[in-house]
């Protein structure tokens, strides 16, 4: 039997490149050889976006581009997190066998504690519970459907250790291997993606690509990729340059060669190499767009699919709960 993947996506704004090299495509190419489930997080999502409008269509843009991307619904279960409402009643079942502790060492919990202390306010202040809760639902989201393997980030591996540490502590009390421990799978940090400014590419620093832009937005993006004062003629370092960074990541192999042996010879300005990065990025983003823009039109479609994964996730779901809720004297 396959195992099974499961990773949650959390809709908080427009999918960048970053996004795209870094989590959507590893997560694309894992769904080759393991039963995926991704979801989109969006409860996870309602801790920050309180704005109902903003929220739906964040839900909505993330779910087009993974779709775009090519998640095929056939293959990966692709829901959303407030459709499966199993998600909920574990993660209540699960906060009686989290220890506040465990909580309180929260690496995103203990940041928003100390900013508020670097800035002398009460240590709680504007801390919700669901921040507070927040591994919690994420050990519910795990654990509802018995994942082996959680593709995450750097800064999401502790809530998988968390979420091995609440199975651990259901099936020891009960003595029986009721829930799967998951195993988490760092997306490692090579795949650092740097955004217009050289620095990580990422929402806060406001220096993303934006993975669906218009081309000729995306054109003028590239150009504003910052480079050094070198003039045409001198030779450049392609090993330290955003730029040549950016092409590797959707050039073929000779492409590269090609264009590596043309920064070191001199001659080539950054505008040529520019023109050249936009040529190779456009070819692979181009159908995507075109996918992204279809499905974005058609929102009952979206919905559609939507919908149909999480009907197909209910099934495993009421059979966790229902597993736990007999074990622990709540069946009937
Ligand atoms: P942002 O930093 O823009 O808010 P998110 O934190 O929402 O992005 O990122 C979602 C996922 O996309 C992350 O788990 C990470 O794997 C991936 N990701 C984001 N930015 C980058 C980047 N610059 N390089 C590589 N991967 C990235
Ligand atoms: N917390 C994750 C993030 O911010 C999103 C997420 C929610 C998740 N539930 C999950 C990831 C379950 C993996 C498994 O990126």
């Amino acid at each position: 039997m396959k195992k099974t993947a499961l990773t949650g996506i959390k809709p908080t704004g427009l999918l960048h490149i970053g996004n795209y090299v870094g989590a959507i495509k590893p997560a694309l190419e894992l769904a080759r050889n393991y039963d995926a489930r991704y979801f989109i997080a969006d409860y996870h999502a309602l801790n920050t976006m309180k704005n109902p409008g903003e929220l739906r269509a964040s839900i909505r843009e993330v779910a087009a581009g993974w779709l775009a991307a090519g998640l095929d619904p056939e293959r990966v279960i692709f829901y959303r997190q407030s459709a499966v409402p199993e998600t909920f009643e574990l993660a209540s079942f699960l906060t009686a066998f989290a220890s506040k502790g465990l909580l309180n060492r929260a690496h995103a919990y203990k940041a928003a504690v100390q900013e508020n202390l670097d800035r002398k306010a009460d240590p709680e202040a504007g801390i919700n519970m669901g921040l507070f809760t927040y591994p919690i639902l994420m050990a519910a989201d795990i654990l509802l459907f018995d994942a082996d393997l959680v593709p995450v980030g750097k800064d999401q591996v502790q809530h998988v250790e968390m979420a091995q540490d609440i199975a651990q502590a259901v099936n020891f009390n009960y003595q029986a291997p009721l829930l799967k421990v998951p195993q988490a799978a760092l997306q490692e940090e090579a795949a650092v993606i740097p955004g217009l400014d050289g620095r990580k590419m990422s929402k806060s620093y406001g220096n993303t690509l934006p993975l669906f832009a218009p081309e000729n937005q995306l054109r003028k993006l590239i150009m504003r990729i910052q480079t050094n004062s070198q003039g045409v003629e001198e030779p450049k370092d392609p090993d330290t340059s955003t730029l040549f960074f950016l092409y590797k990541l959707f050039a073929l192999p000779e492409e590269q060669e090609a264009l590596a042996a043309r920064f070191r010879e001199g001659g080539l300005g950054w505008g040529e190499a520019k023109a050249e990065l936009f040529r190779v990025m456009n070819r692979e983003l181009a159908p995507l767009r075109e996918r992204f823009n279809a499905l974005a039109a058609d929102p009952a479609r979206l919905d559609a699919i939507l919908a149909a994964g999480a009907e197909k996730a209910r099934g495993p779901a009421r059979s966790t709960l229902g597993r736990l809720r007999k074990a622990a004297g709540l069946d009937w």
